[in-house]
């Protein structure tokens, strides 16, 4: 299991990492030229986890912003560092820092079959708003759409 040093905003520097990641955990990955333009653009936010011992990049998350409203487009934990809370934290990092550019509500999809994410997104606070039929590829599969939103507490 690795062990964690930080988990930081990604650089143009990661976008190699990101992409290897990408090509691992997916079987219709984004490809690099479609993550450099996204890390690039104004309104994406992008945090990577890394390892200790090397800064090895082990984990990202990418959302965008517009106005008070946000996406997460994607969070990876590669398999050699899963099941040590890294997704969580990747998570609750990635709604920090979109509540703190002002996002109220957050949605994301993903695949109906993935139950270890949709878990881990119901934990903080993500609620299913429906479905969206055939909507990804490789192998064609139902989305399910999440909302979640800021409670009254934290509105700033
Ligand atoms: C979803 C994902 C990011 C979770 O990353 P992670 O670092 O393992 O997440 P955490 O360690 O925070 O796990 C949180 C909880 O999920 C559950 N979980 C994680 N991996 C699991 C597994 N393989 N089997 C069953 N439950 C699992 C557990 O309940 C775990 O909590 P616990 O082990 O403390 O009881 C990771 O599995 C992943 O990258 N999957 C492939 C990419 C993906 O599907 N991303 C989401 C769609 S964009």
């Amino acid at each position: 299991m690795a062990s964690v040093s930080t988990i930081r905003p990604a650089t143009a520097a990661d976008l190699d990492a990101i992409a290897a990641a990408e090509r691992v955990c997916f079987p219709d990955p984004w490809s690099r030229e479609a993550l450099g333009e996204l890390l690039g653009a104004s309104g994406t936010t992008a945090l990577v986890a890394t390892t200790a011992a090397a800064g090895t990049v082990v984990g990202y998350l990418i959302a965008r912003a517009v106005l008070d409203e946000a996406e997460i487009l994607n969070v990876v934990v590669l398999p050699g560092a899963r099941r040590a809370g890294l997704g969580g934290q990747l998570i609750g990092r990635g709604l920090e820092a979109l509540v703190q550019l002002g996002a109220r509500a957050i949605f994301l999809e993903v695949r109906e079959s993935n139950r270890v994410a949709r878990d881990l997104y119901e934990r903080h606070g993500f609620r299913p708003i429906g479905v969206r039929a055939a909507y990804y590829r490789s192998p064609v599969e139902d989305a399910i759409g999440y909302r979640w939103e800021s409670s009254p507490a934290s509105k700033r």
